[in-house]
């Protein structure tokens, strides 16, 4: 392109250098963590698994001829190792910061209890660690774990700190789902390149950082061999400020269906069939889709680019592309799915609004309420007595910019949607943890606010709005406060 590594007129934004090798290079699977050692512990009568995770500084060519991007991450790789874990094992992961910048680790989808939720002012200096508890509990999902330091969630995450997490648990199991080589986590991010091949740094922006080169676990525009046969693939975008609408095409630019079957919160109650997937900054979907049809052929992912009415780049119409053989090795999963999925645990239903959260720019800040995260006598916007049903309708202030708003600790479930884009029809199945605010869009979701008490974040997961600083707090309210006995220290949620 003419405007490879030049500044667009009248625009702070840059396109990378172009990429020369899309769909050249193989798809990177993380390695999965392995864990140091288990230990028993004699109060819960459980054991409890121990991991450590290096970060640190590292090195990724992505330009042949230019130089290499300077990142840090997760074991010194990004994404970061990929944590399997079976629900009801508790685990304990060390992180160690071996870079320069202050971190905090949250891990998004679990109800971790405060302190190991990743407080962005909870900090771990460079050479200190923490020592982070995950209970476990929940029922199969796809998490992820990535940085939430004050200020700086947007620098770090993007320069390499984010990861699969993977829980199972053995009622997913019994479902004959795609597994193993068959099961495909899929981190999608967009980045800006310089024009010298180093990374583009978020650090100054502060409206937003779209990106025009599409990775997929780490590599701009890779390619995938696959079996002509069922696949799970487990998608997340974690990018800074891109959402995506994916779409599978062949060589006639013929849309494949698929299985969408499962969310942020695990498996939807059935599969919902689609031809296309919209994907949010930090939303996780799950899909199933059959490439038997497709035998020695390319099926190209897409990516249809009218989420956002923001502005965007060419280069960004592909992901990646799916080289399929003409063998099938195992038949396992490869049968029909089954026509419900599992009982997806919603809240009871109530009527009426409970709090309503207005997110929107307001003198050069994002604000919720009007209200930033760095207003610590006026953030704590909510306090639900623990266990309580609540309502909250989160509402798009306007100037055309869309809102992934993510509320810590709890799933949700999207009730209604105002405006043209209905509630998604694999949103309806759904319990969520992030829900995308389009342009002027009110959105109700309701949950229990449970398990535990303490204070959690929300927050817009376009991480320059959460830095700058589009964060609120709730404080979830021990039943002792409202005169209530606590009679157990757990409500399940
Ligand atoms: Cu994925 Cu509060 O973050
Ligand atoms: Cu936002």
């Amino acid at each position: 392109s003419l405007f490879a590594g030049q500044a667009l007129a009248g625009d702070d934004q840059w396109l990378s250098p172009v990429y020369k090798e899309i769909f050249q290079n193989e798809l990177p699977t993380p390695p999965t963590k392995e864990k140091k050692y288990s230990y028993y512990n004699s109060t819960t009568n459980r054991y409890i698994d121990y991991y450590e995770v290096d970060i640190k500084p590292f090195e990724q060519q992505v330009y042949k001829g230019l130089k290499p991007a300077q990142l840090v991450g997760y074991d010194g790789i990004s994404p970061g190792p990929t944590f399997r874990m079976e629900k009801g094992r508790e685990a304990i992961v060390r992180f160690v910061n071996h870079g320069e910048m202050d971190i905090s680790v949250h891990l998004h989808g679990s109800y971790s209890r405060a302190p190991f939720d990743g407080w962005a002012e909870d900090v771990t200096k460079k050479n200190q660690y923490k020592d982070y508890y995950y209970p476990n509990r929940q029922a199969a999902r796809t998490l992820w774990y990535h940085d939430h330091a004050i200020h700086h969630t947007a620098e770090n995450a993007y320069f390499g700190m984010a990861g699969f997490y993977i829980l199972h648990d053995p009622e997913e199991d019994k479902i004959n789902l795609p597994a193993g080589d068959y099961d495909l986590p899929l981190s999608l991010a967009a980045k800006q390149y310089n024009s010298d091949g180093t990374l583009f740094s978020p650090a100054d922006e502060t409206v937003s950082l779209y990106g025009d080169v599409i990775h997929v676990n780490g590599q701009p525009w890779p390619y995938k061999k696959v079996e002509p046969r069922k696949y799970r693939l487990r998608f997340l975008d974690t990018s800074i400020s891109r959402a995506f609408k994916l779409t599978f095409e062949d060589l006639k630019a013929k849309k494949l269906p698929f299985d969408v079957i499962a969310s942020d919160a695990g498996l939807l109650t059935k599969p919902v069939q689609s031809d296309n997937l919209e994907i949010s900054m930090a939303e996780r979907w799950e899909v199933v889709i059959d490439f038997s049809q497709y035998k020695g052929q390319n099926v190209t992912l897409k990516n249809a680019r009218d989420v956002q009415a923001d502005e965007d780049y060419n280069s960004t119409d592909k992901v990646m592309q799916f080289v399929v053989g003409d063998t099938v090795t195992s038949d396992h999963g490869n049968g029909n799915l089954p026509g419900s999925l599992r009982n997806v645990p919603f809240p009871p239903s109530k009527t009426g609004v409970d709090r309503k959260f207005k997110f929107e720019r307001q003198g050069g800040e994002w604000k919720v309420n009007g209200v930033t995260f760095a207003d610590v006598n006026n953030r704590i916007l909510a306090k639900p007595p623990r266990g309580a049903i609540e309502i909250w309708e989160l509402e798009n202030g306007g100037g055309g910019w869309s809102h992934p708003v993510h509320i810590h600790l709890v799933d949700f479930q999207i009730i209604s949607r105002s405006g043209k884009r209905p509630v998604l029809n694999y949103e309806k199945e759904a319990l969520k943890d992030v829900v995308l605010l389009g342009t002027s869009e009110t959105v109700q979701v309701i949950a229990r606010y449970a398990p535990w008490d303490g204070v959690y974040m929300f927050h817009c997961h376009n991480l320059i709005h959460e830095d700058h600083d589009m964060m609120a707090a709730f404080n979830v309210t021990s039943l002792a406060d409202f005169g209530y006995p606590e009679t157990t220290k757990f409500i399940d949620p």
